[in-house]
C-alpha cells in the first residue's frame, strides 16, 4: 500500500448502475456473498455514482452530501474485509439519479468505491479482481466494473470466486433502457434480506436454481447473434420466474404495484405489434424496458403517457467503472 500519510490526495472514481436481464436471486455463500446463480446485465450510461476517497483520521461516509451512518457500517465492514490493514478513509459518494428510481445504487456504489480505494491504497488489483471484490459487497456490483453487456458466472468449485465476462461492448449492439418510475417510496424489503428469505422458505427455490444455467446460455447466445427477439423471450422469462419465486417466499415478497402491471402488459402488447421491446423488474415496482436505440424515443413516449407512470429515465449502454482523477 502507498501514500499512507498523504491526507491531501483524493481519488475519484465513477461507475454506472446495471440492469440484469437474467436475474441473480439467492446466494450460495452469504459470508462471501457468492451468488447461487449466474446473471447477465446491461451497464447503463448517463446514470452514475461518483465517489471520492481520501485518507482521514477516522472513517466517515457522506452520501449525496449528507452523513450516512446507517450505510457506513456495511461499507466500512466491507472495506475491513477486502482491504485488510487499511487506514481510515473518508468516503463521499454521489448518485446523479434518484435512489427511488429502483436502479441498484448499491451496484454502482460498491463498484466505484472498490476502484477508488484500490487506487488510494495502491493495491493494484486488475479489473477482474476488483469485480470480485465489489461483488463481495453487493452481488450485482461485480457487473458494474464492466461496460456493455456482462455475464457473471458462479464459481466452478466451492471456495472459488465468481467469474465475469464482457460479452459485448456498449458500441457493439446499441440497446437502450427506459425506466418507468411508478412509485418513489423506499423499497419494502431489500434484495439481501429478500433473497435470503426466498432461499430459506420458498418451495420453488430448487427449481429456480435448476433451470437458471439454461437461461444464461440462451441469453448469451442471443447477444452473440444480436437476436433481439430471442433476448426478449429469455429476459421476460427470467424476471417473471424471479417474481414467481419471490411470491412463493414466506412471507411473500410482492414488489408489484398496479401501475407495474399496466406497464408490463403494455410492453407485451407493443411486442405483439412487432415493436422491439421487452421488460424486466427488480426488487421494487419500477419497470425497466429494453429496446433498440432507433426505437427508444417512441418507446419512451408510449410509456410515459401510461397512467401510473410518474416519470421515465432513458439510458443507452455505458462503460465500466473508471477512475476520473
Ligand atoms: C433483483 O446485488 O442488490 O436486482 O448481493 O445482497 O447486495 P446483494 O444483492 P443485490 O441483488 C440484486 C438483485 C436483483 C437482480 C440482479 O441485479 O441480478
Amino acid at each position: 500500500m502507498t501514500d499512507q500519510n498523504d491526507s491531501t490526495r483524493r481519488i475519484t472514481a465513477k461507475a454506472h448502475p446495471n440492469i440484469a436481464l437474467v436475474k441473480y436471486w439467492g446466494k450460495v455463500d452469504t459470508e462471501r456473498n457468492i451468488p447461487a446463480t449466474g446473471s447477465l446485465s446491461l451497464t447503463l450510461d448517463t446514470l452514475a455514482t461518483t465517489t471520492v476517497v481520501q485518507h482521514a483520521e477516522r472513517d466517515t461516509l457522506t452520501l449525496n452530501d449528507a452523513p450516512a451512518p446507517r450505510e457506513a457500517s456495511r461499507l466500512f465492514t466491507f472495506l475491513d474485509r477486502t482491504f485488510p490493514g487499511r487506514p481510515s478513509i473518508a468516503v463521499a459518494s454521489e448518485n446523479n439519479f434518484p435512489t427511488a428510481a429502483g436502479l441498484a445504487s448499491s451496484a454502482s456504489g460498491f463498484a466505484a468505491l472498490t476502484l477508488a480505494v484500490d487506487a488510494l491504497l495502491g493495491t493494484g488489483h486488475d479489473t477482474h479482481r476488483l469485480a470480485q471484490i465489489a461483488g463481495s459487497g453487493s452481488g450485482s456490483a461485480a457487473r458494474s466494473l464492466y461496460g456493455g453487456i456482462v455475464r457473471l458466472d458462479t464459481p466452478q468449485a466451492s471456495g472459488d470466486d465468481i467469474h465475469l465476462t464482457q460479452i459485448a461492448e456498449a458500441a457493439d449492439w446499441p440497446l437502450e433502457v427506459i425506466v418507468a418510475v411508478v412509485n418513489d417510496g423506499p423499497k419494502a424489503v431489500g434484495s439481501t434480506e429478500g433473497m435470503e428469505r426466498t432461499r430459506l422458505t420458498s418451495p420453488y427455490y430448487g427449481a429456480w436454481l435448476e433451470h437458471h444455467a439454461a437461461d444464461l446460455d440462451r441469453a448469451t447466445e442471443a447477444v452473440g447473434k444480436k437476436d433481439f427477439d430471442a433476448l426478449a423471450v429469455v429476459t421476460e422469462h427470467s424476471f417473471m420466474k424471479m417474481h414467481a419465486l419471490m411470491l412463493s417466499a414466506q412471507p411473500a415478497l410482492l414488489y408489484w404495484l398496479p401501475a407495474s402491471l399496466e406497464v408490463v402488459r403494455h410492453v407485451q402488447h407493443l411486442r405483439g405489434q412487432g415493436w422491439p421491446v421487452c421488460c424486466t423488474m427488480d426488487a421494487g415496482p419500477q419497470v425497466k424496458i429494453v429496446t433498440l436505440a432507433d426505437d427508444a424515443v417512441r418507446v419512451q413516449f408510449e410509456v410515459e403517457s401510461l397512467p401510473g407512470v410518474r416519470s421515465t429515465i432513458r439510458a443507452p449502454l455505458g462503460q465500466g467503472a473508471e477512475r476520473l482523477a
